[in-house]
């Protein structure tokens, strides 16, 4: 099957060589093309160019117009937990009272309450609600997403959200990756024996999820009040034994060392990064860690941004991803997360646009494929309605912009 678009208003994010990612002062370049075409062949993107150069169309090709409008790649979002059930918006209200993050977590809200909703859960039911997140953010335009667990805390529930992840992967046309999560909080029975919960992470969930080949990556929640950098090293080295990259939850609520302990285990990103200061930023700037923002959790907690300019300005590469997870960011809307960096993080359109595609792919291990247009790339991509710009994509900031959602080729 041949798809062609033709009278690409501008086709955003090209690469004639493919980059892994793009650092410091790169990321304010953004490579497109004007007036552009596109060709697709078994949901590969096989050629691009500019109109005059466009090679003959063969009968069978199915064509697209897209005159005025705009191709981007998809969206890849790097950071979610956007499998679990029910919603907290009670917990909401205890914020817009004035209660913290943490002084709802300690009254037993926050991840003890997911935790709970999600036991009482069908396997099925919560396939279903998290379909329905998956469709959610497909025609939002993002084209890839890891999914963590991480509501589980029973050797048996973490199996069941990965299970359901694993379903997600095997029936949507969306690409997920996975990531086992089983450090996001100690759950209430292993209250005062966290070792305890740290040696049943390690001896028991770790392998059966390993066994069944259910997560890609592994996580730890490695800050003030959850897990502290020794529990941290003892799980990644017992994933990386069953060859789980680290991915980690770091410096979210104060400077926790998860930053440092990350890069040291050769961490693929360590996220959030709320509380990044010189010497976090001389850490990454020596790894290949990727420092992945999350400025919708911020926004929604009302808490610190991460200073995101001055880490581009001193060279290292950002991604941003959503977080979508029902405590601290209940959205999936990437081009919202676009516009928080550029409105509040005061990032320039070119650098969100790098992190929320091709950074962002790299902080989930798949930018060889995704998170540009580039030749033998995954053709997940997006057809924008008539725009004027592509910085109109932050800055118009609830807007639907998205006309056309195109995933493995095919039209959604
Ligand atoms: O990334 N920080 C840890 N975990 C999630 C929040 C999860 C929740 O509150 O349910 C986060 O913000
Ligand atoms: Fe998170």
């Amino acid at each position: 099957m041949e798809l062609i678009i033709q009278n690409i208003k501008k086709l955003v994010q090209v690469e004639d060589e493919p980059r892994e990612k793009v650092t410091g002062k790169e990321m304010s370049v953004l490579n497109c093309i004007d007036n552009a075409y596109l060709v697709i062949k078994d949901g590969l993107i096989s050629d691009f160019g500019a109109m005059t150069n466009q090679p003959a169309v063969s009968p069978n090709a199915k064509v697209i117009n897209a005159e005025g409008k705009m191709v981007f790649p998809s969206f890849c979002d790097s950071h979610t937990h956007l499998v679990y059930a029910g919603s907290r918006e009670i917990e909401y209200i205890d914020k817009i009272r004035g209660l913290s993050y943490e002084e709802i977590a300690k009254k037993g809200g926050g991840i003890l309450n997911s935790a709970k909703l999600l036991h009482n859960t069908s396997e099925d039911e919560l396939y279903a609600q998290s379909l329905e997140r998956i469709n959610e953010i497909i025609s939002l335009g993002t084209g890839a997403v890891e999914i963590k667990s991480g509501y589980g805390l029973t050797v048996e529930d973490e199996l069941k959200m990965l299970r359901v992840i694993r379903r997600l992967k095997d029936t949507t046309p969306i690409t997920i990756m996975s990531t086992f999560l089983g450090a996001h909080a100690v759950p209430a029975g292993y209250k005062g024996r966290q070792t305890e919960y740290v040696d049943l992470i390690i001896n028991e969930m770790i392998p059966r999820v390993a066994a069944e080949e259910l997560a890609d990556y592994i996580d730890v929640f490695c800050d003030k009040g959850f897990f502290t950098v020794d529990e941290t090293e003892r799980m990644l080295m017992a994933g990386m034994k069953y060859g789980l990259r680290a991915k980690i939850h770091a410096n979210e609520l104060d400077y926790s060392g998860g930053i440092q302990v990350g890069v040291k285990y050769g961490a693929l990103s360590v996220d959030h990064l709320e509380f990044t200061g010189e010497d976090e930023i001389k850490t990454l700037l020596n790894s290949e860690t990727m420092p992945t923002l999350l400025p919708g959790a911020a926004f929604f907690l009302g808490m610190e941004y991460p200073p995101a300019r001055k880490m581009i300005d001193a060279g290292l590469p950002l991604a941003m991803a959503s977080d979508y997870n029902p405590g601290s960011s209940p959205s999936g809307d990437m081009k919202f997360v676009m516009s928080l960096g550029c409105i509040i993080m005061r990032l320039l359109p070119e650098e969100v646009i790098n992190a929320v595609t091709i950074n962002s792919a790299y902080a989930m291990g798949i930018s060889h494929t995704h998170g540009s247009i580039a030749k033998g790339k995954v053709a997940n991509l997006f057809i924008t309605k008539p725009i004027p710009s592509y910085e109109f994509m932050p800055y118009a900031y609830t807007s639907r912009l998205i006309d056309t959602v195109i995933l493995n080729g095919e039209v959604v």
